[in-house]
């Protein structure tokens, strides 16, 4: 298939891209760059052999989106362009509600018109707001309880997507929550490496491991679990990277939703003790106050994926931390 990847140099976006060209796809690529680097291109070059064509096109230029959509017939764009950072959305929310709605429907609208109809979403688990029991189903209602402004566009943008499946049936739609991202291709060529300090905490643990930042808050250890620090779905990026490739094959007239996650929660405690464990280094942490908006638990129920896509994931926690180590040690994410 010819594929269209917005957000292809970003971090989720671009272990799908590795993962399409791998499996024979041709894929060109949108991104604006605001978030990643125009050099992970020579990286996925690399590990695949092949080099995307790549816009470097804002969503929110419908002219020069347009172009490219005109240009080249694709059979399939998968949308991960969008601005993530939790913290950053509640400070700024009108900044996140015009670059990840606007954006998102300008390019519907130019794929409705360039009569492109297949359309896979980079959707996230916070579209469940606290469901209270932490384990997250398909089913469930979404909308309630999110608490912060970039979920809230995740959530609207479904909404959204559920109204264009009705309105236009040609839309094959598939929307992807995802659970908690980590981990990186084997080679170490690419990966997560935000600017600034970090929101997650995958990308905050790399820095203390790095030396750029002192020392890891586990923000809460009082909470109702086992070692009292919140549960989550950490799932390998790689894996997550392949559950887009089965979604294809889940596309049919309408809106679908998959969860993209282990179904095996890990706290925030032991993720650390494995990152000591597999790095042999100590990690600087302390337990500080609760974040607010954080829930004590939260972890997908797969099943669905593994039923109708034949999908689950194979790598584990461990995988991830090897796999992100093997990251930091590369010359150019080691200053
Ligand atoms: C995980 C756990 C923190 C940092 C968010 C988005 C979600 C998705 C993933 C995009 C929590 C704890 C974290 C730190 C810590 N993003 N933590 N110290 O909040 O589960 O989900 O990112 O799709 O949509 O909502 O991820 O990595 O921020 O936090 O103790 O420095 O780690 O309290 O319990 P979260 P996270």
């Amino acid at each position: 298939m010819k594929v269209l990847i917005t957000g292809g140099t970003g971090y989720i976006g671009s272990h799908v891209v590795v993962e399409l060209l791998e499996q024979g796809h041709e894929v060109e690529i949108i991104d604006n760059l605001i978030n990643s680097k125009i050099t992970v291109l020579d990286q996925i070059e690399k590990i695949t052999g092949k080099k995307p064509t790549f816009h470097q096109v804002d969503l929110l230029d419908q002219p020069a989106l347009e172009e490219v959509l005109t240009n080249t017939h694709f059979d399939l764009v998968m949308h991960f362009a969008g601005l993530k950072s939790v913290a950053e959305s509640v400070e700024q929310p009108l900044k996140y509600y015009s670059n990840n709605i606007t954006g998102t429907i300008n390019l519907l609208s130019v794929m409705q018109k360039t009569e492109v109809y297949n359309f896979i979403f980079s959707s996230s688990a916070t579209v469940y707001g606290d469901q209270g029991t932490g384990e997250c189903v398909e089913t469930m209602p979404t909308g309630t309880g999110i608490t912060n402004p970039y979920g809230k566009t995740k959530y609207m943008i479904e909404e959204i997507l559920k109204d264009l499946a009705v309105a236009n049936p040609n839309f094959n739609i598939v929307a992807l929550r995802y659970f908690n991202p980590i981990g990186n291709h084997s080679s170490g060529l690419i990966g997560e490496d935000p600017n600034g300090i970090p929101n997650n905490l995958m990308p905050y643990i790399m820095k203390v491991a790095k030396g750029e930042l002192k020392e890891l808050s586990i923000f809460g250890n009082d909470y109702d679990t086992d070692d009292g620090t919140c549960l989550r779905d950490f799932i390998h990026v790689v894996d997550l990277a392949k559950g887009h490739l089965a979604a294809i094959n889940g596309l049919k007239p309408g809106f679908t939703t998959y969860n993209l996650g282990t179904g095996m929660p890990t706290s925030v405690l032991q993720m650390v003790n494995a990152f000591e464990k597999i790095s042999g280094k100590s990690l600087p942490h302390k337990f500080a106050e609760r974040r607010p908006g954080d829930l004590a638990i939260l972890y997908a129920n797969p099943s669905k994926a593994k039923t109708e896509l034949n999908w689950q994931t194979e790598l584990t926690v461990e995988d991830a931390i090897k796999d992100t180590l093997t990251f930091l040690a590369q010359p150019q994410n080691n200053p």
